[in-house]
């Protein structure tokens, strides 16, 4: 159960189970990129995404239509749309989780940090290391929690006790959970609360280090103290890493969006920063959209 005094204990002022000493969530954030535990583990400093002419057909229906985007590092990026215009669609090309179904085709370039991710040598478990995707309902892999944030590192070729033991605390402590499951580390993640498991899912997400946090409704399923502990969370992330979010609520993006999107059937109709859209949308249908004319 998470108490408010809790979430603002283990956000803002974590205590190391170790040294019993307080420190921040910047802090355990710097520590986990000053150890570098990939070879060549990615700056993702001025890494951005960019989208240009992206269209893509689920059969025959023509779901994204030229859609061109940039998208940047080190901030948080809401897309908002009515049900049903693309929003998921939009997270899933640029993660590569659809291209392997027969019926979608897509057309266009996606570039994050300079290398195009449909090209033809990439590799797509390379690729889905850099944007780490939070699903709207957690997904924690019917093993321990240890088990689930050392998963995608032992894919990656990371051994050894010691630093797999390293990895799950720093990035339990950055993902705001270390304190709640620390005693338990063994025991299966399912017996989580929901809002836990989905702030293990985000663990496992950093642990392999991506440069891209992509979240499709990812707080939709937790009730508003999870939820907002969740929103904490990006704020501080987005230091470190870029961040897309689809949300359907409008407050949500008020309170933590740099940058909107809005999507209307498939189309980008307006794209700025989260005061112009939200305070002087220029387009028609995004004033509707925000006025709640339809949702
Ligand atoms: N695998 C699929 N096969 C057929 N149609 C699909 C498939 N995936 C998505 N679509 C269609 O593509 C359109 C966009 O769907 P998408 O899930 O991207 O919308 P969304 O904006 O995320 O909606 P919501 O807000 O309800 O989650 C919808 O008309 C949907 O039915
Ligand atoms: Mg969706």
């Amino acid at each position: 159960m998470i108490t408010a005094s809790s979430v603002f204990s283990t956000v803002f002022h974590t205590k190391s189970a170790v040294s019993q000493e307080s420190f921040s969530l910047e802090d355990v954030l710097s520590e986990v990129y000053s150890k570098e535990v990939y070879p060549k583990a990615e700056q993702a400093a001025n890494s951005q995404i960019q989208i240009s002419h992206l269209n893509v057909t689920i059969k025959d229906n023509h779901i994204l239509k030229d859609v061109n985007l940039k998208i940047p590092n080190n901030k948080i990026t809401c897309i908002v749309g009515p049900s049903g215009c693309g929003k998921s669609t939009l997270l899933k090309t640029i993660n590569r989780l659809i291209d392997d179904n027969r019926d979608v085709k897509i057309n266009g370039k996606i570039v994050v940090d300079g290398e195009d991710i449909y090209g033809k040598k990439v590799e797509i478990t390379h690729i889905r290391k850099k944007l780490g995707l939070l699903s709207q309902r957690p997904t924690p892999l019917p093993m321990s929690i240890y088990d689930n944030i050392t998963f995608g590192c032992k894919i990656h070729g990371i051994r050894g006790k010691k630093t797999l033991s390293d990895i799950v605390k720093r990035n339990l402590l950055a993902a705001g959970l270390w304190d709640e499951v620390k005693d338990r580390l063994h025991a299966p993640a399912s017996g989580l609360s929901i809002g836990q498991q989905q702030r293990l899912c985000l663990a496992r997400g950093l642990a392999v280090e991506p440069q891209f946090i992509l979240g499709d409704e990812a707080t939709s399923a937790l009730d508003p103290i999870s939820s907002r502990h969740i929103e904490d969370l990006f704020l501080q992330l987005k230091k470190k890493y870029g961040i897309i979010l689809v949300t359907h609520t409008l407050r949500q993006a008020l309170r933590i969006a740099d940058y909107v999107v809005f999507i209307y059937l498939g189309k980008v109709i307006e794209t700025g920063s989260a005061e112009d859209v939200f305070r002087n949308p220029k387009h028609e249908l995004t004033k509707q959209y925000i006025s709640g004319v339809f949702s």
